[in-house]
């Protein structure tokens, strides 16, 4: 039997790649340690029951979207949700990107930002960061000049790095470029600024949008729910590639309820920075290099320790400890990436990976 011939831009592409195995500890994708306070649950429980399982959800997801806006102070109509902050960035592709269109990503970073692009047909340009994994305000100018990005993308905190995004650099963005610009703030939270603050009403900026995630300070990455703050102007177009219907009952609700829990979220991120110190500290005191980071994970180089990265990590899954290679990724040879854990799991990791290099 023939098999019928996929896109010629899709077989040269890899899917994405994150193992997903059986482990003791496992600290690879940047997840919450701890599952949201049993009252949510409950609460969710108790309204999960009331669905009408036989109708289509509020396709506007109303009033989830009103509870978002009052968390920025910013209006509904800025308010875009989906199925997890990557479906928010899958609908800004299909909306700005495609065939005959740029995208730019300052690399290393997000791989999902030119897989979910290229996806579309999109050209993707990967500038460098610097040294220490920042953009500096001169290259952004070199890139925005030389590419003339329709989607620029921005992450911070920066995956995998731990490096957060200065105002001056997404003003800087916002000002020079003349295609979108995305600031992920996927880790937000953990961060001291946030570009929200462009987006509210009395100095909306039309070209910027900040996408948000239940997955990881929420700790709600098995419901798949993100979002974006956006100017107004963009949600009718969003419309138009998303599909009718994409946010379902039970996912408006968890999201609602979860807002309650709001200064429970924010204990959580005071935990785990407090750990995520511990734990720097503790590998710099092992030899490693490690990348000082604002968010709910650490990268660090394995090089000073005479182990390469990649046989590290090895030795850490043989010990059931999962942790994220990144020592393949553009200018990341024997880096790991490791997810703040509890306590616990953190010191099992330590641990074992102490015996690793030995
Ligand atoms: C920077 C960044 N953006 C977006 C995402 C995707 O999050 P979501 O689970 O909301 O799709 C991740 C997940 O790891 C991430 O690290």
């Amino acid at each position: 039997m023939k098999r019928p011939l996929v896109r010629d831009d899709l077989r040269s592409m890899d899917g994405y790649h994150s193992p997903q195995v059986e482990v003791d500890v496992r600290l690879n994708t940047n997840e919450a340690p701890l599952a949201p306070p049993e009252d949510f649950q409950a609460a969710f429980l108790e309204e999960a029951a009331k669905v009408d399982w036989h109708r289509y959800p509020d396709r506007a997801a109303q009033s989830l979207r009103e509870e978002l806006a009052a968390l920025h102070e910013v209006e509904a109509d800025q308010i875009f949700v989906a199925n997890g902050s990557n479906e928010v960035l899958q609908t800004l592709c299909l909306t700005f990107g495609g065939h005959g269109r740029t995208a730019v990503t300052f690399e290393p970073t997000y791989a999902m930002y030119g897989q979910i692009a290229r996806t579309t047909q999109c050209r993707v340009f990967e500038a460098a960061r610097d040294l220490e994994f920042r953009i500096t305000e001169s290259s952004l100018e070199d890139v925005i000049d030389s590419e003339d990005p329709d989607l620029l993308f921005l992450c911070s905190p920066n995956n995998p790095t731990g490096t957060p995004e200065s105002k001056e650099v997404v003003e800087a963005a916002v000002s020079k470029s003349r295609g979108v610009v995305v600031v992920d703030e996927a880790y937000g939270q953990f961060a001291d600024f946030t570009a929200i603050e462009m987006l509210k009403r009395s100095e909306v900026s039309e070209s910027l949008v900040v996408t948000r995630t239940f997955s990881k300070t929420w700790s709600m990455a098995g419901v798949r729910l993100g979002y974006c703050v956006a100017p107004p102007w963009m949600l009718p177009e969003f419309e138009k590639v998303v599909l009718p219907y994409h946010l379902d009952s039970l996912k408006q609700i968890a999201g609602r309820i979860a807002l309650r829990f709001h200064d429970e979220m924010e204990q959580r991120v005071t935990q785990i920075s407090d750990e995520r110190d511990r734990v720097s500290v503790a590998l710099s005191d092992l030899g490693l290099e490690v990348f000082s980071s604002q968010a709910n994970f650490i990268m660090f180089r394995t090089t000073a320790c005479g182990v390469e990265g990649d046989e590290l990590w090895q030795r850490l899954l043989a010990k059931s400890v999962l942790i994220r290679n990144c020592s393949k990724w553009p200018g990341l040879a024997d880096c790991l990436r490791v997810t703040v854990g509890t306590e616990t799991e953190n010191n099992i990791f330590l641990e074992a990976l102490e015996g690793a290099i030995k």
